[in-house]
């Protein structure tokens, strides 16, 4: 079975999950029924993502008890003013009595006054093509006012945030209305962005750090590296299993997306790295320089100072 790490709640989190940004509809399906026969028990999703549905057929026809199976799914940007209705949508659509980690998406509020057809389900856009980023009315301390609420009711386990700098984490952690830690900060993170820094803040303060884009995203341009290959060749084991094990070596929560079968076994199988290895993977970003490749230029993160 695979290896669980502890919340500040006290609750487990299985340190493998599978990732489904950018699975889309039967996708998703049948990447989340294939993870759980594989043996995954934790499943990422988000209201954005457009496959909440399909995540939470894939859940009740996959067998496996609910109880047994980690949960996590996300407050998009458009709805930070109504956590509680937003996270009863989400469970309507997963099909689920409650969730194990809630999470706030972004640290900002887009105003759901640019929304087409209604749908908060979106990205918003001014007419000019900017986002309207909703600093003037609301801030992210406010929505986690709110949500900070939410495991009082048995909708949810946990919450925590996402797309958290360290100067987020100090604003809300400082702020007089904060009661509760957030369980977890979920950003992007791998060899080209390892965010040490981030790393060392949130384990001093009891928040689990959770890696998506784990292999890089799109094309999971980090198991071309050189230095990936060579380890992979050496240990006789795929770059897939060389990337996540760097990852579980580190001690946080990681969550590679695939929609392929073999893919997404190859994922879940971590295998301990010589210091040597795991040192040549963590030159990689001091070599060729830190890279966000998951939305470089989205305005939010002018604010994330
Ligand atoms: P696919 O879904 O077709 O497997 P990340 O987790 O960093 O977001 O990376 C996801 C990207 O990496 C997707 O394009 C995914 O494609 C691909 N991918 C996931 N796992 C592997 C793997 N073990 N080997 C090669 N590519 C992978």
């Amino acid at each position: 079975s695979t290896k669980t790490l502890s919340l500040n709640t006290g609750a487990k989190i299985p340190q493998v999950g599978l990732g489904t940004w950018q699975s889309k509809d039967n996708d998703a399906y049948k990447s989340v029924v294939a993870a759980l026969k594989d043996g995954y028990r934790h499943i990422d999703t988000a209201a954005i993502y457009g496959n909440e549905d399909q995540v939470g057929q894939a859940i009740k026809d996959s067998g496996v008890p609910r109880e047994e199976i980690f949960v996590t799914t996300k407050l998009w940007c458009t709805q930070h003013h109504e956590p509680a209705k937003a996270l009863d949508q989400s469970l309507k659509r997963l099909g689920l009595e409650y969730i194990d980690l809630y999470l706030m998406h972004w640290p900002v509020r887009l105003d759901p006054n640019y929304v087409k057809d209604g749908n908060v389900l979106s990205v918003p856009t001014k007419a000019d093509g900017s986002r309207p980023v909703d600093i003037t009315n609301w801030n992210f301390i406010k929505t986690w006012e709110l949500m900070q609420e939410l495991p009082k009711t048995n909708k949810v386990k946990a919450v925590g945030v996402s797309n958290f700098s360290i100067n987020n984490l100090k604003d809300l952690l400082a702020s007089p209305g904060n009661q509760l830690t957030p369980a977890a900060n979920q950003v992007e993170l791998h060899p080209l962005l390892p965010q040490n820094e981030l790393i060392d803040f949130c384990k001093s303060k009891g928040i689990m750090v959770e890696a998506y884009s784990p292999l890089g995203s799109t094309n999971a341009p980090l198991l071309k590296e050189p230095v990936v290959l060579e380890i992979a060749k050496k240990n006789n084991v795929q770059p897939g299993h060389v990337v996540i094990s760097w990852h579980a070596q580190r001690g946080y929560v990681v969550l590679p997306k695939s929609v392929n079968p073999d893919r997404i076994k190859t994922n879940r199988k971590v295998f301990t790295l010589s210091d040597e290895d795991f040192e040549a993977i963590n030159n990689i970003s001091k070599e060729k320089g830190e890279k966000r490749v998951v939305h470089p230029d989205w305005s939010p993160f002018e604010a994330f100072k």
